[in-house]
């Protein structure tokens, strides 16, 4: 396994099809909604199989100098329940320390609660509802 900072536009485009398949494709949503208006000025995360095919996506952007936010984690259908997931959050989570952040926030699904917790995340309210079905909760830890 490798986690890399996609830059090349191929690997852009493996990194954006990959937040696709995980986070929009399910729930029927169109290509292109996968983006953010703020992703250029994020740090963003592949992670590659020994295959070198992507495996894992997540994005850190920093909300204010001292809290970083985690967005767009995916993993691969296929490679779920590897410690993957705990991978990517470890290595951002180590990026946000080294760019000065001491707090990290999130909005987990309500089934990804457990995984951040599992991360020592704490839920701190219930949030938004995403198309209409996925509750969502706000999620905070100490870096
Ligand atoms: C949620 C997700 C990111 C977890 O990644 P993962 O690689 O499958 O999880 P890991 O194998 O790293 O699991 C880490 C820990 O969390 C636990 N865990 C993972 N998913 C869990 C879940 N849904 N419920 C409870 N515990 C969970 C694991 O048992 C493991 O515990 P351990 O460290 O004690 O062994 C992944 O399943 C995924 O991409 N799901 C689809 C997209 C998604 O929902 N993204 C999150 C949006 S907020």
């Amino acid at each position: 396994m490798t986690i890399i900072e996609p830059k090349t536009a191929d690997e852009l485009a493996q990194y954006y099809q990959l937040r696709y398949d995980t986070l929009r494709r399910p729930w029927n949503q169109p290509p292109g909604s996968e983006r953010a208006d703020d992703d250029d000025t994020a740090l963003h995360a592949l992670l590659l199989d020994d295959a070198g095919s992507p495996a894992g996506v997540c994005r850190l952007h920093l909300n204010t100098p001292y809290e970083g936010q985690l967005r767009f984690m995916g993993i691969r259908e296929d490679m779920q329940g590897k410690a993957l997931g705990n991978l990517l959050v470890n290595y951002l989570e180590d990026k946000a320390r080294s760019m000065g952040a001491t707090t990290m926030t999130l909005q987990a699904r309500d089934y990804a609660v457990n995984f951040y917790r599992r991360n020592k995340y704490e839920v701190v309210e219930k949030t938004y509802l995403l198309f209409g079905t996925i509750q969502h909760y706000k999620m905070t830890k100490q870096l």
